[in-house]
């Protein structure tokens, strides 16, 4: 597998082919068992029944597409894309023995899709790093057949989610923060703002766009202890990339930080703490 490390989206080309693709492989059972949740919702949302044909964007180490296997059943088929090479090689392992299971290691946004092929294009926080999200977006819906769905789940504010918004100002005592990402530049936020995300998807021909607030408890890190929370979330979190060039004594002192703002939201079942997404849905006209 190959994939050109240029074109619009080289800069997450290389992202996710780098230590941070390498990181969400290592710490792939943590983040499924956060996330999974989030993922099925979206899933019922879509509606997904036996035999459909379902393109599952940035399916990353492939839990939602292996899940979307088994609902289409035998007589469907899921394709997972994902720009990543080492965790896309994570999909395929899990993946051996779903004969209605395949993968392509392409650039979602570029890729030529056999046009008006799928049921539905379903994500689990995998389509918020597009350089150019209408085109991205209207390249999806042309995959899409007449009256086709999308379903997909991303984040709302680091603001909303106290996952984010409590390690990230627990590190920026010891560790300066990068400044936020311009409004509109792609990250796991650049959805957030359902105006903005709702322009996008009518713009690359959506229709019927809608919004489900799903707010509620998430098992930070899947339920691991205080420590191993804390080390997930310095490694994984949106503020792990402010730690990559600073001292050992700043890491331990931001790790310190971390742990004991963690520390009131313990309980026996791990590290619980609120977060937002939204579950969005559109049509491709009929
Ligand atoms: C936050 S991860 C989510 C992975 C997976 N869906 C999950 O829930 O575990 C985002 C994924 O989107 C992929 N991605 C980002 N931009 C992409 C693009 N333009 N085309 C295909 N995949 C992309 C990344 O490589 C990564 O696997």
């Amino acid at each position: 597998m190959a994939i050109e490390s240029t074109g619009p989206n080289a800069e997450q080309i290389s992202h996710w082919n780098g230590t941070f693709g390498q990181r969400w492989v290592e710490l792939q059972e943590m983040l499924d068992a956060q996330i999974e949740p989030l993922g099925r919702t979206a899933q019922e949302r879509a509606r997904i029944s036996q035999g459909e044909h379902v393109l599952d964007v940035g399916c990353g180490c492939g839990q939602s597409s292996l899940q979307i296997a088994k609902r289409v059943g035998t007589s469907g088929h899921v394709l997972g894309v994902d720009l990543s090479e080492p965790m896309l090689a994570r999909a395929i392992e899990r993946a051996s023995g779903f004969e209605q299971a395949s993968f392509e290691h392409a650039d979602a946004q570029l890729f030529e899709f056999r046009a008006s092929d799928f049921d539905l294009v379903y994500s689990r926080f995998g389509v918020m790093f597009f350089a150019d999200p209408p085109a991205a977006f209207a390249n999806l819906r042309r995959a899409l057949k007449p009256g086709g769905r999308l379903a997909f789940v991303c984040w709302q504010t680091a603001s909303q989610n106290q996952w984010i918004l409590i390690p990230m100002l627990a590190i920026a005592q010891h560790v300066p923060l990068p400044p936020p990402p311009e409004p509109g530049t792609p990250g796991p936020m650049s959805l957030a703002d359902t105006d903005h995300t709702r322009d996008i998807l009518e713009t690359a021909g959506f229709e019927d766009v809608a919004f489900e607030d799903r707010t509620g408890e998430l098992s930070i890190g899947g339920g691991a202890s205080l420590d191993a929370t804390a080390d997930f979330l310095m490694r994984m979190g949106p503020a792990s990339r402010a730690l990559g060039d600073v001292s050992e004594q700043q890491q331990q002192a931001a790790r310190a930080a971390v742990r004991e703002a963690l520390a009131p939201f313990a309980s026996d079942a791990g590290i619980k703490m609120t977060g937002s997404c939204w579950i969005v849905t559109a049509r491709s006209p009929r």
